[in-house]
Formats: structure tokens, sequence, C-alpha cells
């Protein structure tokens, strides 16, 4: 199995491949909502603390579980703590980002519908008043969305099918530069915009009144969200990663393009949620509901511009969802082809086929099943709030317990350092085992009961 284990070519490819899995709708979609639920710019500053001292440890237990072993989150909770149930616990994080991907792709399904809606010039043509409502019926219906999430879901499989060097790779390396291109774009367009001001302080005045115990948690719900941990993600992609490279350095480089991108999408997005008088607080629907109304006004004088940036903003949202999709279904496909032999095709199909049939009851809760409450939240919201406030916390719980504890410090040394030939790396060693050993399980605990006590 060693020897035919593909790899990710370059540093560069692991990069691109990770920043590929944690820069998605997380950034776009689920940050700027959720800052504008927990109070702005003193949310920002939590959840950057939260992305350093908690989440990188994670990512980095991730990927040093993930390289050692070289296979997936069951197999190497077995191949590195053999004879014990910590695989079991491993395999829990095999079925989590299958989970994740269910209702992930309804929302990627939604970008799909809004892309189409941009290419037929469907912002341009509505009136202002219809606009934000035309969210609402979209979702709510039954076929639309089903047809958009069923497409969705085949472009990640087609991704996949192809495999790790000239599916994943392939995929990210070209698409992950682009889109920070694309950002930038929208970004300096949503300034340029007339009473953009306020969305803009919205983000760099802190008000720490806001700033309640919740919102702590959000953070640090976020920031996990955001970094793709606790599911086995990393790992897996970990598992793919040569010997020879430098993994505090692409770990590093993995985690701060995610919160620069959350960040530009920050500034892309909140103006325009100011421009157009949504609240910021909206939920979910944020981004849907306010940037197509700026469309909408700007399309009035210049139609083909207005329907171009729109295109530009639902492709990058697209793509950005595509490249985090990827890397869920990764997970579930490589335990079915290390542990239960299947044939990368028949592993695609299954996780497929499953999570596509979940993903159904996800997008029938904003419709037909609405009435239908789990613990008080839709099919939805249930799934989302279980995954991101406990099963990732869970999980990342579980890394760091996984090697701060269970591994020996010399092997982790080994691997972190790379046999010792990175001296900065073994410089950094101390302070990094410190936060994976302590500071990160302690942390998490704290906010995973803070989490049950509020929900
Ligand atoms: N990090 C991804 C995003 O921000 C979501 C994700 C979660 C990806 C879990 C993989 C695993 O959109």
């Amino acid at each position: 199995m060693e020897k035919t284990r593909e790899t990710f070519g370059s540093r560069f490819a692991v990069i691109m491949a990770m920043a590929g899995s944690a820069i998605g709708l997380g950034n776009i979609w689920r940050f700027p909502y959720m800052v504008g639920q927990y109070g702005g710019a003193a949310f920002i500053i939590v959840y950057i603390a939260c992305s350093f001292l908690l989440a990188l440890p994670i990512f980095l237990s991730e990927t040093i579980i993930g390289r050692r072993s070289r296979t997936n989150t069951f197999g190497a909770m077995e191949k590195l703590a053999p004879g014990t149930s910590w695989k079991w616990l491993g395999l829990l994080t095999v079925i989590s980002p299958v989970i994740i991907l269910s209702y992930y792709s309804v929302v990627g399904g939604w970008s799909v519908e809004y892309l189409f809606k941009s290419l037929s010039f469907e912002f341009t043509d509505t009136d202002a008043g219809s606009i934000q409502s035309l969210f609402g019926t979209f979702i709510s219906s039954t076929w639309e969305p089903l047809i958009t999430h069923t497409l969705f879901m085949l472009m990640v499989a087609g991704i996949i099918l192809a495999g790790v060097k000239s599916g994943i790779e392939r995929f990210t390396k070209i698409t992950m530069p682009v889109l920070f291109v694309l950002i930038v774009v929208m970004m300096i367009y949503a300034i340029s915009l007339p009473g953009s001001g306020a969305g803009v302080s919205y983000l760099l005045k802190p008000d720490f009144s806001k700033l309640t115990m919740s919102a702590v948690a959000a953070a640090m719900g976020q920031a996990f969200f955001s970094l793709s941990l606790g599911v086995g993600t990393i790992l897996t992609y970990a598992s793919y990663v040569k010997k020879d490279e430098n993994i505090f350095a692409s770990s590093i480089g993995t985690a701060v393009s995610d919160i620069l991108f959350a960040l530009l999408a920050g500034f892309a997005i909140m103006p325009a949620v100011f421009a157009s008088g949504v609240e910021p607080g909206a939920g979910p629907g944020l981004v849907f509901q306010t940037l197509p109304f700026i469309f909408n006004k700007m399309g009035t004088a210049m139609p083909v511009v207005s329907s171009l940036v729109s295109i530009i903003f639902f492709v990058t949202i697209l793509v950005a969802a595509l490249t985090s999709a990827i890397s869920m279904m990764e997970v579930g496909v490589s335990y079915l082809v290390d542990n239960k032999g299947m044939s990368r095709l028949w592993a695609t199909v299954t996780v497929t086929v499953f999570a596509w049939a979940v993903g159904i009851l996800c997008s029938l809760s904003f419709g037909p099943l609405s009435e239908v409450k789990i613990l008080g939240n839709s099919i939805f919201d249930f799934l989302d709030k279980m995954c991101s406030n406990f099963l990732m916390a869970f999980g990342g719980l579980l890394f760091t317990l996984f090697v701060g504890w269970k591994m020996d410090e010399a092997s982790v040394r080994d691997e972190f350092t790379n046999g010792g030939t990175k001296k900065r790396n073994s410089r950094w060693f101390k302070t990094v085992y410190f936060l994976i050993k302590y500071v990160a399980p302690v942390a998490i605990v704290l906010i995973f009961v803070t989490n049950l006590i509020i929900s």
C-alpha cells in the first residue's frame, strides 16, 4: 500500500489542495452571516485567535497522524494504536464529513442556481422589490433545489473519480489562485459602492459588549468549520503528503490563506449588506439575498457589467464549494478503498449516493419538510449544528488527545521536524506540543460544554 499510494506533487500543490478544502462556503457564505449575527469586528478578533491557538494545533495533529500513517482516519488509528478502540473513534470521523457533504451540497446547489440566474440576466430584469423574495421562493420549492443539489453532487463525484493527482491536485492548483483574484476583484467593487462605509466600519470597529459566551463558542465553531477540522479531511489529505514536505510551513500557509480569504469575503459582502438595507444578522440567506440586490441596482444602468460581476461572484462561490466538497468526499472514498478493498469507482458511487440521499432531506427541509423538527431545529439546521458545534469539536479533541497523549513524543517530534532535519520546526516543537497536549483539549472541552448548555 505504501508504494502505490498517490502523493501531491509539490509544496504548492499541498497548500492549494488543503486551502481548497479550507476555503469554501464556510468563508463566503457562513463567515459573513456569523459575523452579522455575533457582532462584527469583536467576533472576528476571537475567530482569528481561535484559529491560531486552537484550530492550528488540531490542524497539525491531523497532519502528523495522516502523514505518519499514510492512510485514512480509521486505518490511521488502527496502524498507530493497534489493538485499541481508537479506530472506532476514527470511524466516526469518516462518517461526519459525509454528513456535512450532504447539506453542503444543497448550498452548493443554490450557487449553481444563482449562477444560472446571473447567466440569464434574471437579477437585472426583475424589479428590486421582489429580488429578495426570490431566494425564499427558490429554496422552499421542491424540485429546483433538488436538481441543483444533484448537479453539484455529480460535479464533486466527477473530480473525485479522476483521482488525487489528476483530479484533486489539478483542479485545486488551477482554481485556487483564480479564486483569490476573483474575491479581490469583488472586494474592490463592493468597497467602491455608495454607502459601503457602514459595512467597512462594521468589520473594523469592535463592539465587545456583543461578545457573549455563545459568540465565543460560535467563533470557535467557525474556526473549526473553516479549517475543515475534526472530521478527518486534513488527516486524509496529509496522508498524500510526501515525507520531505515541511508540514509546519504548509499548515501555516493554509491557515493564513483561509483567514485572509474569510476577511476578503467579509469586505466583499458586508458593504453590500449595508447598501441593500438587509439586517446583518439575517442568517444563512445573507449572501444570496443581498448581492443580487446590488447586482439589480447596478443593472438598470449597466446590465451587462452587472451580470458579469454576478457571474464572477457565483462562479467564485461554486468553485470554492467544489474544492471543499471534494475533500469531504475523499475521506469516505479513501476509507472504502483502503479498508474495504473497494475500487475507486464503487467507493465514489457509494459515498455519493449516501450523501445525495441525506441531502434530499436537507433540501426539502426548507419547503415540504419544514414542519419536521429535530430537537427544535429543521433537518438542515440540526445537521449543521450537530456537525460544526459537536462532531467537529469532538473529532478535534480526539486528534489532539491522540497526538498529545497516545503517540509517543519522539514520533511526534520526528514527524513534525522531518526526522530533525527542519531546524525551525525543532525550535517551535515545544510550543506546538504544549498547545496540542494541553491548551487545545482543555479549551475544546470548555467550549463544548458551553455549547451544550446554551443550545
Ligand atoms: N472548510 C470548508 C469551508 O469552509 C468546509 C469543510 C468542513 C470542508 C469540513 C471539509 C470538511 O467551507
